[in-house]
């Protein structure tokens, strides 16, 4: 859909012109999974897909919103702004004015705003869509709300603490900060090499002569839903807690590999040990593969990728019958660098390191496979790595 065919049917549904639109990104993740709250690094790029929202003001008081993908529309009012029952898809955007009003007392929402939003992410695909719709909307409303920071590189990284602030109260998941920070932060053709804890982050240039990111998508029904999320948030917690009776730590993220060496014993949950150590080799692994794109050793970072399902699999165990079958099929194709699971896993989408000439062969590989073992069919998009938030 075109900004002008989105213009449009603003006009259509309110009967006016929209004021302002503002675009924020999905993201795909490279490597470095569940490490975000676990004080680690990350690698996630952002995509050209995401959420656009157009807004203008109105004189009733009123937030409306209306979505060209959902068909539920709400209206609430300004001094009543508080978490929707129903998992209301307004609760991604009321968090977020919500979240503004509190972090920054002198934000005031001065008057109703009519809304529209509009997203090209694939739904429930893992990649980020409630973030895009968080982060644009904090975009939207610091702007409206009259709290903007000069300094470009603070302000993107507030949007993102409003946009998980937002996640964590209004849709209750215990998120890291990474998808936030990749919507807010991303660079076209680079990656972002997060520290989590500091969010000190480089822009990493993507350039991969020859061969392409491909995005696979399981269309599993089975999502990491917030349980299964926070139960692995709660087992991280119960790791750091027994490791700190030897060794004082706030994340598993300040543990080498050797140091694990010396204080698993202390994990005596057995549960919250193979946690652990997925986070441990995980936040190396990262580090390491980001060495290895800076130098141009693709085959190592493939490699790393490959490592980092293998791990998400059997020791973080948030893969799943269909994302291992993708993976495990892409490992078999020739021109293939690396496949893993991305974001936060059971469904959702692998990302892979694919060689420009193996491409169709990856697909058709890869897709008779996934069909034949799950009966589910996949998708494939080449990923384009685009910029972070922005008012068009
Ligand atoms: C989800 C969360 C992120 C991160 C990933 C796993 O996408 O929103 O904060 O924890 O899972 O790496």
């Amino acid at each position: 859909m075109t900004t002008q065919e989105m213009n449009q049917a603003f006009e259509q549904a309110y009967g006016r012109k929209a004021e302002k639109i503002f675009f924020a990104p999905g993201r795909v993740n490279l490597i470095g999974e569940h490490t975000d709250y676990n004080g680690g690094c990350v690698f996630p790029c952002a995509l050209s897909f995401g959420a656009w929202l157009l807004i203008a003001p109105n004189a009733d008081k009123v937030l409306r919103f209306r979505s060209l993908n959902m068909p539920q529309t709400y209206e609430i009012a300004i001094y009543a702004i508080k978490p929707q029952a129903d998992r209301a898809w307004c609760n991604y955007a009321l968090g977020c004015i919500d979240i503004i009003a509190r972090r920054h007392p002198e934000a005031k929402l001065q008057s109703g705003y009519d809304l529209l939003y509009f997203g090209n992410v694939p739904a429930g695909a893992g990649l980020s869509s409630s973030a895009a719709m968080e982060v644009v909307t904090a975009r939207a409303f610091t702007e409206e709300m009259g709290w903007t920071l000069a300094d470009d590189k603070k302000y993107r990284t507030e949007l993102a603490l409003i946009g998980q602030a937002c996640e964590h109260e209004y849709a209750g998941v215990m998120c890291g900060v990474m998808d936030q920070f990749a919507s807010a932060q991303g660079k076209k053709d680079h990656a972002i090499y997060l520290n989590c804890d500091t969010l000190e982050f480089e822009h990493v240039p993507v350039k991969l002569e020859g061969i392409k990111v491909v995005i696979s998508n399981t269309h599993s029904p089975h999502h990491l839903d917030s349980g299964a999320y926070n139960d692995r948030v709660r087992q991280c917690k119960t790791a750091v807690e027994q490791i700190s009776k030897v060794k004082p730590i706030k994340f598993l993220a300040e543990l080498t590999p050797e140091d694990w060496a010396a204080v698993q014993d202390a994990v005596t949950d057995p549960i919250a040990k193979k946690r652990a150590r997925h986070v441990v080799g995980e936040v190396a692994r990262t580090a390491q593969a980001v060495e290895a794109l800076k130098q141009g050793k693709i085959e190592l970072f493939g490699e790393l990728m490959t490592a980092s399902h293998v791990s998400l699999r059997d020791d973080y165990e948030v893969t799943g019958k269909e994302l291992d079958t993708l993976a495990e099929a892409a490992w078999q194709v020739e021109g293939v660098l690396g496949s893993r699971m991305t974001g936060g896993g059971f469904g959702g989408c692998t990302v892979s390191l694919v060689r420009d000439e193996a491409i169709e062969t990856f697909k058709a590989f890869v897709g008779k496979e996934y069909e034949e073992k799950t009966g589910l069919k996949a998708d494939f998009y080449v990923a384009e790595i685009g910029d972070g938030v922005m008012r068009l």
